[in-house]
């Protein structure tokens, strides 16, 4: 395996199991690198290796600006800088040109830097325009961003070495820019994509938006290659972004939190405060009460280590649902942690070209599909399934639809599939479906939707419907007019 290879070995939705090469060791993802200051040593990088992670990031900036960082980390390196001994990615001060507005370096002189502290993954000078800035500003910037990946591109190739070049992707809430962006960077060739100037749009819980810009990313962008979302920290939300295509995320959010007494769970974030119960068994939490951990002077810490478990035990979890292939149940036990996550998910699922894009990746196959939500309805196992619905060629005369499958017919109803053949009783997706008796109006009507569309493909064929009272209302008030072709068998 080359240094810079992203080999896929595992697939749902659009998420994926993947191994990266780096010079310091191949990384799993997806997965998540704690940011490092390193100013302060607040939880050691061998604590952060203990409790799951893989990779870490630290600021090339913040090193070359400090003359007794500087100094070590160009004589020892990196790693034995912050004495982590793993895959190191350098950001290049974009984050603090975005926040202070300028920085005292240059693109060029920034590379050669995270160069010669021989960083693992190396970040040029991309400028992270924030959201909503007028199109002149975003394309005036994405023009800036783009040279700079040239000219780092440029460099990286001089060096003529094995590290990992990182290709931000910018262009603000402009999905055309972004686009651009994309092509630009692929053009140019880079290790790893990285969609940047995300933070102000997380930190609002714009996760509409947050979706959106993914998906634009994901769309155009080669699916071989590792996606990085700058900034991403909350665990509530890598299941989503996962599905949508991410693979590595940076995040400095588990050490900002617990500065602030929060306490991060895949549900949300907790106030320290306010906990009673611990929901969660990690090693902080079953040595300590909140109580206790309220009152402790390593307080900080602590809550760090609780929020870094949180974390890669939620990257396991979504890791362990891609195997299995149930990332879909996943996220759709995720998104109801709070109502702008279902909104971004939601704002995702229906949008069409999204529906003909998961279409292209997720998997065909999977052993079951368990009914969580009018979302469910949206999964392409429903879209396919209908589909072929509607392609299926009927020889027969006749036939008979039974809205219970306790009724012999050649075929049964099952929202929000639709109709289905006798002969799928036992597979996937339908056979395998388990939908609850009680569902939403809208996945009735998701399933009679198919229904519909059969009859009036097959206006040829007399199709009896055979179902109990509640089902003939049902049809009927969907139906406008109930097609000539059409008959009821009613049953008990
Ligand atoms: N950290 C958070 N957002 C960004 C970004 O857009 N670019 C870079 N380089 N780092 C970031
Ligand atoms: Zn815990």
């Amino acid at each position: 395996m080359e240094n810079g290879s992203f080999e896929i070995t595992d697939k749902d939705i659009m998420g994926r199991i993947g191994k990266l090469k780096t010079p310091h060791g191949v990384i799993e993802t997806p997965t998540l690198f704690p940011v490092i200051n390193p100013n302060i040593d607040f939880i050691h990088p061998r604590e952060l290796r203990r409790l799951g992670a893989q990779g870490v990031i630290t600021n090339a900036y913040i090193i070359y600006r400090t003359n007794n960082l500087r100094e070590k980390a160009v004589k020892r390196g990196i790693h034995d800088l912050i004495g982590f001994q793993g895959p190191v990615m350098t950001d290049s001060g974009s984050y603090q040109l975005s926040v202070y507005g300028d920085v005292e370096i240059t693109n060029s002189e920034i590379i050669e830097f995270q160069n010669i502290i021989q960083a693992d993954i190396l970040t040029p000078l991309d400028i992270p325009t924030p959201p909503y800035v007028t199109r002149a500003e975003a394309e005036e910037d994405l023009k800036t961003t783009s040279s700079r990946l040239k000219e780092a591109k440029k460099i990286h190739s001089e060096i003529g070495d094995d590290r990992l070049l990182v290709g931000p992707i910018q262009g603000s809430t402009y999905c055309d820019l972004r686009t651009n962006s994309v092509k630009t960077a692929e053009s140019i060739g880079f290790d790893i994509y990285a969609i940047g100037g995300m933070v102000p749009l997380m930190d609002n819980y714009e996760y509409s938006t947050v979706t959106e810009i993914i998906i634009e990313v994901k769309k155009c962008l080669s699916p071989s290659r590792p996606v990085h979302l700058f900034g991403a920290g909350h665990p509530m939300m890598f299941a989503v972004a996962v599905a949508l295509g991410c693979d590595i995320f940076d995040s400095a959010a588990y050490a900002l939190y617990a500065k602030n007494d929060r306490y991060l769970t895949p549900q949300g974030t907790l106030k320290l405060n306010e906990i009673h119960y611990f929901p969660c068994n990690c090693e902080v939490c079953s040595s300590y009460t909140p109580q206790e951990l309220r009152t402790s002077e390593d307080k900080e810490r602590l809550l760090a280590i609780h929020n870094l478990h949180t974390t890669f035990t939620e990257l396991d979890t979504i890791k362990q649902a891609i195997k299995s292939n149930t990332l879909f149940e996943l996220v759709e036990m995720r998104i109801r942690s709070h109502p702008s996550l279902l909104e971004g998910w939601r704002n995702a699922i229906f949008k069409k070209d999204f529906a003909s894009t998961i279409e292209r990746f997720d998997p065909s196959y999977k052993r079951t599909f368990f009914y969580t939500g009018i979302e469910s309805c949206y999964r392409p196992a429903v879209i396919r399934h209908q589909k072929k619905t509607l392609e299926l060629k009927i020889e027969n005369r006749e036939v008979s639809i039974s809205f219970s499958p306790h009724i012999d017919a050649e075929f049964y109803f099952k929202p929000p599939f639709g109709i289905y053949h006798r002969a799928l009783k036992e597979s996937y997706p339908v056979g395998h479906a388990e939908i609850p008796s009680i569902i939403e109006a809208e996945t009735i009507e998701t399933g009679l939707k198919n229904l519909k569309e059969f009859i009036e493909k097959n206006k040829h064929v007399r199709i009896t419907l055979i179902c109990d009272t509640r089902w003939k209302n049902l049809i009927s008030e969907f139906f406008d007019q109930i097609p000539t072709n059409v008959s009821f068998r009613e049953v008990k």
